[in-house]
């Protein structure tokens, strides 16, 4: 198989459900603009090069519904010939879109291609608008079904995470993206356009747009105790809190993905290759274990030691399931979210695979790291790994 490029990887900031800058932004707004924006920062590349747009999104309906992948490209300004679809394995689907996306320029089957991912939790809910299991086989199998915080719940208590640990976990991530912003270091966010409905002298409301640059659910006030002090949301006993669970997002990323002929066509310096990507199940009732056993398979897939990885991206969902992976695989904390993680920056479901690969190629870059490691746990019991190799 052929090489697969990451030339351009961007993303919208991470903004709060309901209460943060995108609560009035069409997700269709979100993902159409980050799409421009890659082509846009991509010297040489033109719409027209790219063959197809696979987005990730985790609820693929109403708003971010009907196909959001050929939608969006469509509202960008990419002419009718470039196709999109829509992927969704749940909180990987960013990066299954970027894994996809890459494995079609791997096997030879295109030049350019285009791998995002996007979420509007405030317009389309976890869970989305209408959930229906299937009325025999979720009493058969009821956990499929369960929230995400009861299966965190679950991994705290089954293998000994204990609520300190959790907030200081947490506090961590907090004062990690804290600093970051503060040195400005989140250079893969584009300042994105927001919509607001503003009350006019008349009584009606006018649409204004403004531009927000930075991840709105940082608390750079946290501390240990006001952690400390939050009780448990999922279970009466439980220890999992508004302050320890990866927070609800809006968000849109994207990654370009080119061949190595393209790459030399538009004398470009491609971020990095992926070198591999996995995915494997687990119990649903513990999903968080995923990353545990995601990424020893990758490694084990691409050849590569973990010793030798220099940086992991590994989407905080909860801090539970994040300590227990970490602790198990034996990884050096410090090599792992360097900038903070999702507890601090935000979880847009659909759209973090695709987040977390700019955050860490970026970081890469910057530090010169070989190796580095993506991996998220995922609902109803499933793990997803991806290693990428920076480029010279
Ligand atoms: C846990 C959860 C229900 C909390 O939702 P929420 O109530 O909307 O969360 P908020 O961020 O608004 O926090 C609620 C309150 O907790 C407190 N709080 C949160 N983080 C805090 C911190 N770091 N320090 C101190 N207080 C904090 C605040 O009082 C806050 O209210 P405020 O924003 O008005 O100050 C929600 O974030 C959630 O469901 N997370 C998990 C998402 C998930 O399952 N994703 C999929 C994973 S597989």
């Amino acid at each position: 198989m052929r090489d697969a490029y990451i030339v351009t990887s961007l993303r919208t900031p991470g903004c709060r459900r309901s209460k943060g800058a995108f609560q009035d932004t069409r997700p269709e707004d979100l993902l159409s603009f980050i799409l421009d924006a890659a082509v846009a920062k991509t010297p040489n590349l033109e719409k027209k090069d790219v063959e197809d747009i696979m987005v990730g999104c985790s609820f693929p309906e109403a708003e971010q519904g009907l196909n959001i992948g050929r939608i969006a490209g469509q509202i960008a300004g990419f002419p009718a010939e470039v196709s999109g679809a829509t992927v969704n394995r749940f909180c990987s689907s960013g990066l299954e879109a970027i894994a996809q996306a890459c494995l079609r320029v791997m096997a030879g089957w295109s030049e350019v291609t285009i791998g995002g991912g996007l979420e509007s939790m405030t317009y389309v809910p976890m869970g989305g608008n209408l959930p229906r299991p299937h009325p025999e086989f979720s009493r058969q199998q009821a956990d499929l079904y369960v929230s995400m915080g009861i299966t965190a719940e679950n991994v705290a208590n089954r293998y000994k995470v204990s609520r300190p640990e959790q907030d200081e976990f947490a506090y961590r991530s907090q004062m990690k993206a804290a600093e970051a912003q503060k040195k400005g270091l989140f250079t893969e966010i584009v300042p994105t356009p927001a919509a607001r409905f503003v009350l006019t002298p008349a009584g009606t409301y006018a649409k204004e747009t403004f531009i927000q640059d930075f991840d709105d659910g940082v608390r750079a006030s946290t501390t240990l105790e006001g952690l400390a002090k939050l009780r448990p949301v999922f279970a009466a006993n439980g220890s999992v809190t508004a302050g320890n669970s990866s927070q609800t997002t809006d968000g849109a990323a994207a990654a370009i993905v080119m061949s190595e002929a393209k790459v030399k066509a538009l004398g470009l310096k491609p971020l990095a290759k992926l070198k591999a990507y996995t995915t494997v199940g687990c119990r649903a009732d513990e999903m968080g274990v995923g990353p545990r056993y995601a990424i020893p398979k990758v490694l084990q897939l691409a050849g590569v030691d973990l010793k030798d990885v220099g940086l992991f991206e590994i989407n905080e969902a909860f801090a539970s399931q994040a300590i227990y992976c970490i602790r198990e695989l034996g990884i050096d904390p410090a090599k792992v979210n360097p900038n903070g993680g999702a507890i601090a920056l935000g979880h847009p479901l659909g759209c973090t695979g695709a987040k977390l690969c700019a955050t860490l190629l970026r970081n890469m870059r910057e530090r010169g790291v070989r190796y580095g490691v993506e991996s998220m746990c995922i609902g109803g019991g499933m793990g997803a790994a991806a290693l990428f190799e920076l480029c010279d």
